[in-house]
């Protein structure tokens, strides 16, 4: 028996203190939006975020265009957002249609009002330890384990992914809080042989039941990033959670686990990006 790592309340204690703070300091918090097309994934995951925003007293502006107003229009939205004082974070959701570059579009938004961390400066930083904002995902899998006590302090982490959203900032995070971080991915060999040495085992890859009982030490912390749909339309991660929740200490449920924290994370980088335009003007 594994203890279950709670995303889901635990991303509801940090809205209370983000919704707090919004209150009690006066600041004026706002998020711009912007979506292009009508990817139905997209839609679902930008009105979340708005709710998130009005529960927490955040204002959120959405923007959305069509599929083919291309990418000058794209940039000169982004250009109007930049200069606007009032809005504190801009969030481009991914990914964009056919098209458009989504390197240019992220570098084109102001770093100081990335809050989804992609900007190549915000991605420097993060290398650096010296960052204003941290990428949701990533971020919010370590709030999850601080808030359970869980140290990497010493533990051998094993990211399996390694794209530029979650594993390899991952891996940065974990390594800077002075973990021992493997990186795997799908030309690791032998992948089991990997993941039974983690203490930490961190999965975000998009495959079904990647992660199986014999590839996990037993009472590591194992902590399941993916969003999949198993073949009955099911929501679950990469992790085979029936089989794998005996053998971990802990483990994070697919959904209400990782998922809920990479919004509450959302939150609390608008909050700093407007705490922080403050302190600018002072
Ligand atoms: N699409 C899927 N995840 C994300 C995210 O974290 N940020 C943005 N902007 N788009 C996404």
């Amino acid at each position: 028996m594994s203890i279950i790592l709670d995303g889901k309340a635990v991303a509801e204690t940090i809205k209370d203190t983000v919704r707090k703070e919004v209150e009690t300091t006066g600041l004026n918090p706002g998020l711009a939006v912007v979506i292009v097309g009508e990817n139905p994934a997209s839609r679902i995951y930008v009105n979340s975020k708005k709710k998130d925003c009005a529960e927490c007293g955040i204002r959120s502006e959405e923007f959305a265009l069509t599929a083919d107003a291309g990418e000058e229009k794209l940039l000169a939205v982004i250009n109007e957002l930049n200069n606007r004082p009032d809005i504190h974070g801009i969030l481009v959701q991914l990914p964009l249609p056919k098209g458009y570059s989504e390197q240019k579009v992220i570098q084109a938004i102001a770093p100081e009002k990335d809050v989804d961390a992609f900007h190549l400066m915000n991605v420097g930083r993060i290398m650096v330890g010296d960052y204003a904002f941290l990428p949701c995902t990533p971020a919010g899998v370590m709030a999850l384990l601080d808030h359970y006590g869980i140290d990497p302090q010493g533990k051998h982490c094993v990211v399996v992914g390694r794209s530029d959203i979650v594993g390899k900032p991952q891996a940065m995070m974990l390594l800077h809080r002075h973990a021992t971080v493997t990186i795997c991915h799908s030309r690791t060999p032998d992948l089991g042989a990997i993941t039974r040495q983690a203490d930490i085992l961190v999965a975000a890859v998009g495959k079904v039941n990647l992660i199986t009982a014999d590839m996990v030490k037993p009472g590591a912390v194992v902590v399941d990033v993916a969003m999949n749909r198993d073949e009955n339309g099911k929501l679950c991660g990469d992790v085979d959670f029936p089989g794998v929740e005996p053998v971990a200490s802990y483990i994070t449920p697919v959904p209400g686990g990782v998922g809920p924290m990479t919004r509450a994370m959302l939150l609390c980088n608008t909050l700093a990006s407007a705490k922080a335009a403050i302190d600018l003007r002072a």
